[in-house]
């Protein structure tokens, strides 16, 4: 049988301090919102799609305006993140890509198809999504899948829940955050890159950082 994609699940509901949702909220409506260009190399669009519509918040603002999110992320979720691993995991020691928030709002964003550089990823749910309200993650089970019709035929969905954070490789796996579908819906996640002992930082394309940064 060809091993699936998986990921590992963590339930913070109840360990989140009480106003997490709403710092977070109003960190997201301080988004960047524009169409970024898709990325180079790691991109699984369509050719004919040149940008995509989305928010973010940068990590240097995450830094700024939740600090004990990006305190988590290099203790407690590095601590969690460790458990979903088999080898020793680390946070990025570039702040540049470490910690940012992706936010969609309304029915025109979504999240780029692509695959990860990075060999772990955490993402920190932070609204939630009835079914069919759009907004789900979606991992191609096909490695090979270059765009978001390819990833739709044959995937594993992942409907946000707030508060739960998950681990996963993407590196294989081509994936996406489908778009909202209310004009009025918000989606927030915290998107955390990990390295490891065997897939340190300095694996990362030097070409991802001067597209994201444009510096090396
Ligand atoms: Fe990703």
């Amino acid at each position: 049988m060809r091993s699936g994609f998986r990921w590992t699940t963590f339930d913070l509901t109840s360990s989140l301090s009480g106003d997490w949702q709403q710092e977070i909220a109003a960190a997201a409506a301080e988004a960047e919102f524009r169409e970024f260009p898709r990325t180079p190399i790691l991109s699984r669009e369509s050719q004919d799609v040149q940008y995509i519509f989305r928010g973010r918040v940068h990590a240097s603002d995450v830094r700024r305006n939740l600090p004990w999110l990006y305190r988590l992320y290099r203790e407690d979720f590095l601590e969690l993140a460790q458990e979903a691993c088999a080898e020793p995991v680390m946070a990025a020691r570039d702040d540049r890509y470490g910690i940012v928030l992706n936010v969609q709002r309304g029915t025109e964003m979504r999240f780029e198809c692509h695959v990860d550089s990075n060999p772990l990823t955490g993402l920190l749910f932070c609204t939630d999504h009835l079914a069919g309200a759009g907004g789900e993650l979606v991992f191609a089970h096909d490695s090979a899948a270059a765009d978001i019709d390819a990833v739709d035929r044959d995937c594993s969905v992942i409907r946000p829940h707030a508060g739960h954070l998950i681990f996963f490789d993407g590196r294989d796996h081509p994936h996406y955050a489908r778009p909202l579908l209310s004009w009025s819906d918000v989606r927030i996640v915290a998107v955390m890159n990990f390295y490891t002992k065997s897939f340190p930082e300095s694996t990362r394309p030097q070409e991802l950082n001067h597209h994201l940064f444009g510096q090396r």
